[in-house]
């Protein structure tokens, strides 16, 4: 029988995290029949490289989707917003790397590790969950599964390129204009992020956290399926050009040993368990850039908690934040076996 083949297109093509879908349809083969790089009129005429190919950028128009059988989004909530609905009217299925539809009760929330099976529910559109979130689920869910977890106290260690390409122009434009002796200039960030911790990423809310610090804790409730899943996160940005690492605190029902902790972390879908500091072996970000699996370490019982562990976990927030994850996806619509 011959394997079925999708249109995809790739909304946002220009962008980090479309670029990387575009590579990551490539690297794992995914059976793709025609590839439709969209983005905004300033692209039209750039190319995109596809096995061999470079393929044309079009504008991305209300008729961009006829016979597309499945478009992945990542150009914003705003396009979401408008062009999904879109999509799904002419047949195609909305992979949305926005945070739109997320906590849309008709949505499902996917990371294909935890919740695959969520994926059938879809009404059109599925929704790739935040990128610190899809880490630290990475790690935590195995917990969670083998000792139930009750809460956790999270900070984040968060690359600039979460902030799309302009957020890795915007460090290097500062590194070097530092290192000459010049003033930096600030688009992208309301304060200096070269050689700074900036503890501010997404907008404020009322309760004085961040939309990205709420989405931890409301996004991990839906993923997990765990209703009652308590986050107290601090997202910060530093000057780290890719991968996100989260310094993790949980507190589980059960008790939880290290030994016992370890034994679950090294069959867990994805990550790799690097831990051991008698040889300074634990998870850096610039060692997990570009890496599908995400890494986790520092593993230790916390001292401020019952039954409480602490660890360290780092993952590739453009791959398995947000482009890998949204491909996994599409092969668990097109019935595609985890690789
Ligand atoms: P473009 O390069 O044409 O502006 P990033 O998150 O890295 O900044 O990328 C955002 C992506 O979203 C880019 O591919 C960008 O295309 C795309 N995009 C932004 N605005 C629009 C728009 N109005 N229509 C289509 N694509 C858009």
């Amino acid at each position: 029988m011959r394997k079925r083949k999708y249109n995809i297109a790739v909304v946002g093509a220009t962008g980090a995290v479309g670029q990387e879908m575009v590579r990551v349809l490539e690297s794992r083969h995914f059976p793709v029949n025609q590839l439709m790089p969209l983005a905004s009129k300033r692209s039209v005429g750039k190319r995109v490289r596809f096995k061999g190919k470079r393929l044309i950028v079009r504008e991305l128009t209300k008729d961009s989707f006829a016979g597309i059988d499945i478009a992945l989004f990542s150009a914003g909530g705003g396009i979401s917003k408008k062009f999904a609905p879109i999509a799904t009217k002419a047949g195609a299925v909305v992979i949305d790397n926005s945070s739109t539809f997320r906590m849309d009760k008709t949505v499902p929330l996917v990371v294909p590790e935890i919740n695959a099976v969520d994926v059938k529910k879809h009404r059109g559109i599925i929704a790739n969950p935040n990128c610190t979130t899809i880490v630290t689920l990475m790690a935590l869910y195995p917990l969670h599964r083998a000792f139930g977890v009750k809460r956790i106290f999270a900070s984040t260690y968060q690359a600039v390129s979460g902030s799309g390409a302009m957020g890795i122009v915007e460090l290097e434009q500062q590194v070097k204009a530092l290192a000459r002796g010049r003033k930096v200039k600030m688009n992208v960030y309301p304060y200096q992020i070269a050689f700074n911790a900036l503890p501010h990423v997404d907008v404020f809310l009322e309760n004085g956290y961040t939309k990205e610090e709420m989405k931890m804790e409301n996004e991990g409730r839906k993923i997990m399926h765990h209703p009652r899943f308590q986050a107290s996160t601090t997202c910060v940005r530093i000057p780290v050009c890719r991968a996100h690492s989260i310094a993790v605190n949980a507190e589980f029902t059960k008790p939880v040993t290290v030994t016992a902790a370890r034994r679950v972390l090294k069959k867990a879908p994805g990550l790799d368990l690097l831990d051991d500091v008698s040889k300074n072996i634990y998870p850096l970000a610039l060692d997990i850039a570009e890496k599908d699996n995400c890494a986790v370490g520092r593993i230790r019982k916390d001292t401020a908690m019952k039954n409480g562990l602490s660890f360290w976990v780092v993952g590739d927030q453009i791959l398995k934040g947000a482009a890998l994850n949204a491909v996994q996806i599409a092969e668990v619509l097109a019935g595609i076996k985890p690789q």
